[in-house]
């Protein structure tokens, strides 16, 4: 099996749930004490081994493009200031790692922005990180711990779940499968944002995979369901059929961000960590 080395980041999507806030700015890009949601997710990409970045964009997140970029003016004015220190982090991943955008020109769903990268991946395995769930592991980044391993089950599309409130289902992808080693699943079904009568289980997807090239194929095929939206969990349900899809349940604590409740946990979370540090 190749290397994972590309990182998709689908982040397309309109963030409605941070309107007004988002109405100009990405959902991606707010930031989480003062680092944007992108970015976490791009330094753990990186910790994982990755060094291409492939960043599913839209009309009006042009500010993503810049955030991974130079600023010449910026960099000039604080050069040689107590100020600089603020601007290494983001300097160091620009050096890391190659950035490549394309566009979703109509929102229809995950699954659609996921195909929609295709251009950017090509035919080799890769990982998908939705910015919005900020993963965080003191050891082990959870793309990571992925990533580790796929390179045990090269031939499986993998996907990160944890268990969650049976009455929150309707939130998420939830999986049914045989646990095969522990907090490893076999999926045998998947569906997408189920009632809590219907749910199969409380295990639920949360915003990491390894997909396997041949999901496009399955993507192109795949017809909008729940929400009138291209879902990525129909088209896995697909590969699952076939014993190709495994769930991992990840070690580490995972934030919505793209729920304002979420958001603020977060929040007060790396306030709390940052203040330790110092
Ligand atoms: P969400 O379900 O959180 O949707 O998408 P959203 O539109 O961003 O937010 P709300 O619900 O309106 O507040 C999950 C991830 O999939 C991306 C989003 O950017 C987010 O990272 N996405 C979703 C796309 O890239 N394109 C889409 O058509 C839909």
């Amino acid at each position: 099996m190749k290397k994972i080395r590309k990182c998709l980041f689908p982040a397309a999507g309109y963030g409605t749930r941070f309107l007004p806030a988002t109405k100009a700015i990405p959902k991606e890009m707010l930031p989480v004490l003062t680092k944007p949601l992108l970015q976490y997710g791009v330094e753990e990409a990186i910790e994982a081994g990755c060094d291409t970045m492939a960043i599913v964009t839209g009309r009006g997140k042009r500010a993503i493009e810049d955030h991974f970029d130079i600023s010449y003016e910026l960099e000039h004015q604080i050069k040689g200031t107590s100020k600089e220190h603020f601007l290494k982090e983001i300097r160091q991943v620009i050096e890391q790692c190659t950035f490549s955008y394309t566009r979703q020109r109509e929102m229809k769903g995950l699954g659609h922005a996921i195909l929609t990268g295709e251009t950017l991946i090509g035919e080799e395995p890769f990982a998908v990180i939705l910015a919005d769930d900020l993963c965080e592991n003191k050891n082990e980044g959870v793309l990571s711990q992925m990533v580790a391993l796929s390179e045990k089950f090269p031939q499986h599309c993998i996907v990160a779940i944890e268990e969650v409130p049976k009455e929150e289902t309707h939130k998420y992808g939830v999986i049914a499968g045989e646990e095969i080693q522990k907090g490893l699943y076999r999926v045998t079904d998947m569906v997408e944002k189920p009632d809590p009568k219907e749910a199969p289980s409380n295990l639920a997807i949360i915003g990491r995979y390894i997909l396997l090239p041949e999901i496009f194929d399955v993507l192109r095929t795949t017809p909008p369901g729940k929400g009138g939206e291209v879902q990525i969990t129909d088209a896995l349900l697909h590969l699952a059929k076939e014993e190709k899809v495994l769930a991992y349940k990840f070690i580490g604590r995972r934030f919505d961000c793209g729920s304002v409740d979420g958001f603020v946990e977060a929040t007060n979370y790396f306030y709390e960590l940052e203040n330790r540090k110092k």
